[in-house]
């Protein structure tokens, strides 16, 4: 047999790291939570494929709606209408908050539904100001139309062009100097390390009235197109924010008359215990980005528009398209995953396994000085390690993003000793299980943490 660890090693070019000592291991199946190795290991996935498989590996029903779509079609353009698009793009429009009158546009990744949402908003806004006939462009030479994008520093948006231009993550620093112009960061609603110092709730939500300050400095909605945000944050630390603070952006985005995108590529789909993290805060975002999970075991991203943004392409070009946009065999995994969430309550699992996690988690920070913080919200947790708890000094800086830390030695312990991938990248341990996972597993994975946290201590 061919040793296909080493072929790979040796031909593939693996994602956001140095290439020498990329060892992968070699795979001879992945079923529910676990990945079975040819060598005969079989390892809990606490990443969820990278926040993809909310389903488990190889869910039974997901599989065979795609067996099943694979003999009719697998793809034809979007001349034509197939089942399973027609029925994902509708049933996404219920779903998300907001009346139905939506329009849906499929992709293949969360950074290609990104692109399509700041493109849209350009849009929009452009078309807004020609139908008001407006002239509001006093100052001779500015640029025609509102097109900046106000994102924050703690943000991922995907790895092309527009879709890093507009992430905060230092991995945006890869492009430059030619990252795309338009785009300003703002402070982070990270209440453990907040950007002001103050403390919630007595802040008054200091980081959304700062925000406010900037759209006004970047010229205000003759200037600005849109806020994007993560509802709640993750590449970036896991971060919910407090109750008050998409409502507030919700209004400020309204008084100023500019869009708000929620970017759920990696929240949606139940992760967060409810369908969307932005349903948590009763908010309706005027665009909504899906990604990963959607197509769970088939690559596909949506971009959601409002009826409001939606109705501007009634009579004007959409200009955007993808050789495999709405592909039928996509749509069949991504409708299949939804209604397997919903038949096996899978959303309220999230929430009731994440409550359970929520509690033991905060227990071992009881137990071990280098938890700094626990933060999260249903299946999607993490714990904040620190070099110390009083001046919560963190393990690394932001510019340090590839120093390994103490991190990655518990990722190599609980690897290694435990069977239970984590990601190794991060400034903490990452805890974001698939939707099915079980009671007696969360009592695994904290345990071998527990374990674990003693060489972070
Ligand atoms: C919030 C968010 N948006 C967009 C993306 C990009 O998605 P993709 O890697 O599918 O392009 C990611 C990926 O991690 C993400 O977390």
């Amino acid at each position: 047999m061919d040793d296909i660890s080493l072929m790979q090693s040796q031909y593939l070019l693996q994602c956001w790291a140095r290439q020498e000592g990329y060892a992968p291991l070699a795979v001879e199946r992945a079923e529910g939570c676990w990945i079975y190795t040819q060598d005969g290991r079989k390892i809990f996935d606490l990443r969820s494929a990278h926040e993809c498989i909310n389903l488990g590996f190889r869910h039974p029903k997901v599989l065979a709606a795609m067996k099943a779509q694979m003999e009719k079609v697998v793809y034809v353009t979007d001349d034509f209408a197939t089942e399973p698009t027609a029925r994902l793009a509708r049933k996404l429009a219920e779903i998300t908050p907001g009346n139905h009158h939506k329009k849906v546009w499929f992709s293949q990744s969360g950074a290609n539904a990104v692109e399509a949402a700041i493109k849209a908003a350009r849009f929009y806004k452009y078309h807004q100001l020609l139908e008001k006939g407006t002239t509001a462009f006093e100052a001779p030479g500015q640029y025609p139309y509102p097109y900046k994008i106000i994102s924050r520093y703690r943000s991922w948006h995907g790895a092309t062009a527009l879709a890093s231009s507009a992430s905060g993550d230092p991995r945006r620093w890869f492009q430059e100097p030619f990252n795309v112009p338009g785009f300003v960061f703002g402070p982070d609603a990270y209440c453990y390390r907040c950007p002001f110092g103050l403390h919630y709730p007595e802040c008054q939500l200091a980081c959304a009235n700062y925000l406010e300050q900037m759209i006004e400095m970047e010229g205000g909605s003759g200037k600005v197109a849109a806020v994007l945000i993560e509802p709640v944050v993750g590449s970036n630390g896991i971060i919910p924010p407090p109750p008050e603070y998409l409502p507030r952006l919700r209004e400020i985005c309204d008084r100023w008359d500019i869009l708000l995108i929620a970017d759920e590529t990696m929240t949606g789909m139940g992760r967060t215990g409810k369908m969307f993290a932005i349903d948590h805060y009763g908010v309706e975002p005027d665009m909504l980005i899906m990604g990963k999970a959607l197509g769970m075991y088939s690559p596909l991203g949506a971009t959601i528009f409002s009826e409001k943004v939606a109705r501007v392409f009634d009579s004007h070009i959409f200009g955007m398209g993808q050789s495999f946009s709405a592909h039928a065999l996509s749509c069949a995994a991504g409708l299949a995953s939804i209604q397997v969430l919903e038949e096996e309550k899978l959303v309220e699992h999230s929430r009731l396994m994440g409550n359970y996690l929520g509690e033991k988690l905060r227990t071992l920070k009881e137990r071990h000085a280098s938890v700094g913080d626990v933060r999260g919200l249903g299946l999607f947790y993490t714990l904040e390690l620190v070099e110390d708890r009083n001046t919560k000094k963190p393990l690394r800086k932001v510019t340090e993003k590839y120093k390994p830390t103490v991190v990655s030695k518990i990722a190599h312990f609980l690897l290694e000793e435990k069977n239970i991938y984590v990601p190794s990248d991060k400034f903490g341990l990452w805890i974001v299980p698939p939707l099915i996972v079980s009671q007696e597993e969360i009592d695994f994975i904290v345990a071998a943490i527990d374990e674990a946290l003693v060489l972070a201590d």
